[in-house]
């Protein structure tokens, strides 16, 4: 890989990807929906999509219409599911794209029908559930009523039920039961009057590891497929990988005097004469605007000082004297033996992996290998 013209960029292992879709469809013995929203993660959406249609999965998640568009103005014909919201303006559009848009409102249902109808078309759709996560969806009470009505209208064809869970990712909480046994609940309701769509799903990563009630003939993954754990009481079994490194070179190098300020607000002061690099990356890269941060640097970790700029910040280097301007630097990933996680910065940060590499910005270059 040559990374000789960046200053910052990320590297993405789509072997590492791959691999764990193949550990997904080994535990679960499912369907594995990739879910590449909020551009794959932050990994890039197309690669991430190609590679995981290579590794088996059939399907991918998107959260709008417009990123299940880019996938298929990509070339990739896999089956796409819209996660969101889709609207009547894009309705046709799905159609004539192969999309397969979610469904989960009585009057949006209505319209859709008639705008495939129109057009003398048919809308592929999945029915959400709202067993318990109280976003999307039919209440799982109304859901029998809801399909009876919906399964009359013409320009329709429902393909898949779905739910959501929202503690899948603490193991210990009954609630993700709960949501099993009202989406089971709803399933048989279908199944006695021959209503049951074919394709079933409801476990995201945490739920495709730790619940196997939850498998039905699909799950729906995203975090995992990047090889980051869902959260700190749901890690992933050991063989999944992380797939992303965000590295970034030293740009300068230079020993202040004592008492000297460093970035914007002098809040870093030097006591003594110290060695200060910088890198080209800030908060506009995603990098955020917090203090006491690190990096690392010649296999050792380096104290981020002062405050991070827009797109520069300033490390203390007294401990590693051999660092030159040109050197690697890694922000998030594995450097020797040392490694920052997308979970270590979400702590950092006060908040979650997920945040962390959705926050990645686009003008970061991606490499892939
Ligand atoms: C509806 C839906 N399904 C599946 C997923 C994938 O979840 P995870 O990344 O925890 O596997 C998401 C992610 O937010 C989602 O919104």
């Amino acid at each position: 890989m040559d990374t000789n013209g960046y200053s910052t960029w990320l590297e993405i292992d789509l072997g590492a990807v791959q691999n764990n879709v193949h550990q997904l469809q080994q535990i679960t013995g499912c369907e594995v929906m990739t879910v590449v929203k909020a551009n794959g993660y932050g990994h890039g959406a197309i690669p991430i999509a190609q590679a995981a249609v290579k590794a088996g999965s059939s399907w991918c998640g998107v959260g709008r219409l417009e990123e299940a568009l880019a996938l298929r103005q990509a070339g990739l014909d896999c089956e796409i599911l819209v996660l969101g919201y889709t609207p009547p303006a894009g309705i046709l559009e799905a159609i004539s794209q192969n999309i397969s848009v979610t469904v989960y409102d009585q009057e949006l249902g209505e319209e859709y029908a008639q705008l495939a109808q129109h057009a003398h078309k048919c809308l592929r759709t999945h029915v959400k559930i709202d067993t318990g996560m109280g976003r999307l969806g039919v209440m799982s009470q109304s859901a029998l009523e809801f399909i009876r009505w919906l399964s009359r209208l013409k320009g329709l064809q429902i393909e898949g039920i779905f739910t959501h869970f929202a503690r899948a990712d603490e193991p210990q909480a009954s609630l993700t039961t709960q949501q099993i046994e009202r989406f089971s609940g709803v399933l048989d309701q279908l199944r006695s009057e021959s209503l049951c769509p074919p394709i079933i799903h409801a476990a995201n990563s945490a739920a495709a590891i730790y619940f196997h009630g939850a498998y039905f003939n699909m799950v729906r993954a995203g975090i995992a497929v990047y090889g980051l754990h869902p959260s700190s009481e749901a890690l992933l079994p050991p063989g999944f990988l992380p797939a992303l490194t965000w590295k970034a070179r030293l740009t300068s190098l230079k020993t202040f005097p004592p008492g000297h300020g460093i970035s914007y607000g002098s809040i870093y002061t030097t006591e003594k004469a110290e060695r200060i690099g910088t890198i080209p990356v800030g908060y506009a890269d995603g990098f955020r605007r917090v203090l006491q941060q690190q990096v690392l640097l010649h296999e050792q970790r380096a104290s981020v000082v002062g405050r991070v700029c827009m797109d520069q910040c300033a490390l203390q280097l007294d401990e590693i004297p051999q660092a030159r301007i040109g050197d690697e630097v890694v922000l998030l990933g594995q450097q020797g033996t040392e490694r920052i996680s997308a979970e270590e910065l979400g702590k950092r940060w006060g908040t979650v992996n997920y945040e962390v590499v959705c926050g990645l910005a686009n003008r970061l270059p991606r490499l892939y290998y």
